[in-house]
């Protein structure tokens, strides 16, 4: 009797602690939204948190590279010299013979259609060879004394007469001013207390320089497609389905996508993401017919994953030929964004394969490198013209009854930053401030497609567009102007399901 008396007063005191833990970590604290913020590195989930460190796929420098040429507007193809012979060692079948010949050809890269590519004639070259100004991209291979030694492959941004004319048409009709460019990088399935925990590194570089983060950014749907949909479209699931369906073959191609409203005034639009079998628009879809974007990476990685060695290691690093697979799309958002760099682009690149396996500790290999790939935009002049945003879908999905609070608000709450370069926050101080109050704020993808809409009225280019809604959220708004505090789930068109309001 006793006992239980003391069981029951021990259950209240925790159950007190509980609730009071609650109310002082509320980050929107309304009588009609209150999301609770509770401790990402809960000791439970931390006991099976293995903490990862980057392992390169190989020790070996590649044999080739590529550089761009400004005054030829090509690409060089070259070999470097330097590391043929750690090539010739590797082999004693070639370090005891007197001479070697390194004979390397490179494939273009054709896109057919969604599904298949086209590989041209393998052409042979010497030290380098200037490039054709192809789109897709480029396969290499390298025989020592006849024997094959070396497979890789080259994206590259070739220059383009038709999309030159378009921007710089754009850039006089505005005055010569061509800003703010848009880049959006997405991790697969990271909740924002994910990235506390496996991206510390990274957390802590956004939050030291001054990115805002979207806290109360809440997911309006289960998977990744519906939740990109919204906004790269203004579009749910069922409306998409209605005018633009992706089970139909070039159903998709009918979806207006907000890289296109850019395109149309004035951008040069890219679109990469890794890991082909399962990319957004492909799996179990039917994909784009026509090339969606001016830059579209998916044909060179259906050519990199059908011919460079590809390796999952046990610890999920995922290795594509010399790097891991998500640094062939951070590379190249890398370069679009500085072939670019004087221009206005709008570039989305999204990796799967460093965290969608829904292992929470799986990123913490990356953690570095993300830190290290954001430097790189930093040093490259990136930040200063852009506006960067670092984004995910939705958080890791643990359904049914294993499912802890922490675990149900994680689902709904990818992580959301946003970059605002130094010119717009001088100019136009009342964004930052709006950016700030939204930190706290119910926010959601309808609302980062008004935000994509508000930044290309910036641009001078467009007024009307910033004001017409999402289609399937009314009242969703752009995150530069200040949300109300007092919006509700269904104030925008969050359903209940998915609703972090006042939940737990
Ligand atoms: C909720 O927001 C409204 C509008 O800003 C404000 O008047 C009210 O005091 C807030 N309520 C709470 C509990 O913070
Ligand atoms: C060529 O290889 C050397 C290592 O042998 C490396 O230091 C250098 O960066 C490589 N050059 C390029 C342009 O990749
Ligand atoms: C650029 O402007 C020229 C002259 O007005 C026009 O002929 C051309 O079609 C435009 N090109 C593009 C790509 O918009
Ligand atoms: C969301 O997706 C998960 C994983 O595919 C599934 O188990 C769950 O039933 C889905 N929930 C809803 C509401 O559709
Ligand atoms: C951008 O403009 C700067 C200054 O005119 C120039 O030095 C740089 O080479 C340009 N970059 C590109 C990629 O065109
Ligand atoms: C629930 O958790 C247990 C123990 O961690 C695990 O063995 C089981 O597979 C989980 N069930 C589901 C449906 O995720
Ligand atoms: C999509 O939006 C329409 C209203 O625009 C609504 O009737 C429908 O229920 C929404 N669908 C989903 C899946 O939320």
């Amino acid at each position: 009797m006793a006992n239980f008396f003391h069981y029951k007063i021990l259950a209240a005191i925790i159950f007190f602690a509980w609730i009071t833990t609650f109310q002082t970590n509320q980050f929107i604290n309304n009588n009609s939204c209150r999301i609770p913020d509770p401790d990402p590195f809960e000791a439970d989930l931390m006991k099976n948190f293995n903490r990862l460190s980057y392992k390169p796929c190989t020790l070996l420098q590649p044999l080739t590279y590529v550089e761009y040429n400004e005054y030829t507007e090509s690409y060089v193809l070259y070999i470097n010299e330097s590391v043929i012979e750690t090539y010739v060692k590797i082999d004693l079948e070639f370090a005891v013979q007197p001479d070697v010949s390194l004979d390397c050809c490179y494939m273009s890269v054709i896109r057919r259609n969604e599904n298949k590519i086209e590989m041209e004639e393998c052409e042979g070259f010497k030290s380098s060879v200037e490039l054709p100004n192809k789109l897709d991209g480029f396969i290499v291979r390298c025989r020592l004394n006849g024997k094959l030694i070396y497979t890789n492959g080259h994206a590259t941004v070739p220059e383009r007469v038709q999309l030159r004319q378009r921007l710089s048409n754009w850039t006089a009709a505005a005055g010569g001013r061509a800003r703010p460019s848009v880049l959006l990088i997405g991790i697969d399935t990271m909740s924002r207390q994910n990235l506390r925990r496996a991206m510390p590194d990274t957390h802590r570089y956004m939050e030291a320089n001054n990115w805002f983060e979207m806290a109360g950014y809440n997911k309006v749907a289960n998977h990744t497609f519906p939740n990109l949909l919204p906004f790269l479209t203004g579009l749910n699931l069922t409306s998409v389905l209605k005018t633009c369906n992706p089970y139909l073959f070039a159903g998709l191609d009918k979806c207006n996508f907000i890289w296109q409203l850019y395109s149309e005034l004035g951008y040069v639009t890219a679109f990469g993401e890794d890991d082909v079998a399962i990319n957004t628009f492909n799996y179990r879809k039917h994909g784009f017919w026509e090339r969606p974007v001016d830059y579209y990476m998916r044909p060179y990685l259906m050519a990199a994953e059908h011919w460079l060695d590809k390796t999952e290691r046990a610890d999920y690093q995922q290795c594509l030929g010399y790097v891991h697979t998500s640094e062939h799309v951070y590379n190249y958002a890398l370069e679009f964004t500085r072939r670019y760099r004087n221009d206005s682009y709008f570039g989305m690149f999204w990796t799967n394969t460093h965290s969608h396996n829904a292992i929470l500790y799986q990123s913490s290999a990356m953690d570095k490198y993300m830190v290290e790939f954001l430097q790189r935009l930093v040093r490259q002049g990136t930040m200063e013209h852009s506006v960067v945003i670092l984004l995910s879908d939705h958080g890791v999905r643990r359904g049914g009854s294993n499912q802890t609070r922490l675990s149900w608000l994680e689902d709904r709450q990818p992580m959301l930053f946003i970059w605002l370069p130094g010119y717009l926050r001088q100019q136009q101080p009342e964004l930052v401030d709006a950016l700030r109050k939204n930190r706290n704020r119910l926010t959601n993808p309808f609302d980062l497609y008004m935000t994509l809409k508000h930044l290309l009225a910036l641009s001078g280019r467009s007024t009307r567009e910033m004001y017409t809604s999402a289609a399937d959220c009314a009242q969703c708004q752009s995150l530069l102007l200040p949300v109300s505090p007092t919006r509700r789930c269904a104030d925008v068109a969050i359903a209940d399901h998915w609703c972090t309001c006042g939940k737990i």
